[in-house]
């Protein structure tokens, strides 16, 4: 599908790489642009239409499907991250638990209030994933078991909505200069180049988007004898 002319809604979109997609989708001529947020109070962003929405509560997002019942391009973008300093304890379960909710659960929670207005409209869907799907990185366990699972949900959506005309694409990436990696001291994309290159791969009817070259290499390896995961120095 073309995002010019698309009908975007975007979760997570009040900041970060959410936001960068809400811009970009404005910039490049969709026809409406949608900004899911937990707090709507004080967005002001021309050209782009902010809705209640918290991906953990079904209520908020039944009223954000109806507020927005002409959805054709859907940016599961909303996320959460802490590191993990205390492994194998139960603050490790609390805090998978807590992040299966947000990035897991709450991605398929949105997906299936919005999918009738996809398949009618013959849309497609963003989800925003990471490297951390194949990067094996201790302090980040849960989180990167989370983007794992989500990239499998990806898939199978994908082979179910293709022969309703709907399109998936899975976006995977390093980190980022947004909030959620601001302790990070390491090298970081940004938001906006990575919004940039997923609404090139929906334009060209793509299905996946690694967005850095850290993320490009890892995934290279995926198939070697020694893969990344297994030895993370191969990269
Ligand atoms: N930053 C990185 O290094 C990096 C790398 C790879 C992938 N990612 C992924 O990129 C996505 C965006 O992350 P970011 O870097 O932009 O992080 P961020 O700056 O921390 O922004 C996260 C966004 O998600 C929203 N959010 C969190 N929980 C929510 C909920 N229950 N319901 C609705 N919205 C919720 C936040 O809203 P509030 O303002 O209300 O908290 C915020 O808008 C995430 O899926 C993340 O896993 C990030």
């Amino acid at each position: 599908m073309k995002v010019k002319g698309s009908v975007v809604f975007v979760t997570g979109a009040n900041r970060g790489l959410g936001l960068a997609f809400a811009r970009e989708a404005v910039a490049r001529g969709a026809a409406k642009v949608y900004a899911g947020m937990r707090n709507p109070d004080n967005f002001n962003e021309p050209g782009i239409i902010p809705v209640k929405l918290d991906v953990n509560d079904v209520d908020s997002i039944a009223a954000a499907a109806r507020a927005a019942p002409d959805v054709t391009l859907l940016v599961n973008n909303a996320g959460i991250a802490e590191l993990t300093q205390e492994h194998f304890t139960e603050h490790e379960v609390e805090q998978a638990r807590r992040f299966f909710e947000t990035n897991y659960f709450g991605m398929i929670r949105v997906t299936n209030a919005f999918h009738h207005a996809l398949v009618a409209g013959k849309g497609a869907i963003v989800n925003i994933l990471s490297d951390a799907t194949w990067k094996v990185v201790p302090v980040l366990s849960p989180y990167s078991a989370t983007k794992a699972a989500a990239w499998s949900y990806t898939n199978n959506i994908r082979a179910l909505l293709s022969e309703k005309n709907v399109q998936v694409v899975g976006l995977h990436v390093g980190f980022l200069d947004t909030d959620l990696a601001k302790d990070v001291d390491l090298p970081k994309t940004d938001p906006r180049d990575v919004a940039r290159q997923a609404y090139d791969v929906v334009d060209a009817g793509g299905s996946e988007v690694l967005a850095d070259a850290g993320t490009r290499a890892i995934k290279s390896t995926l198939s070697a004898e020694v893969p990344a995961y297994i030895d993370p120095s191969v990269v």
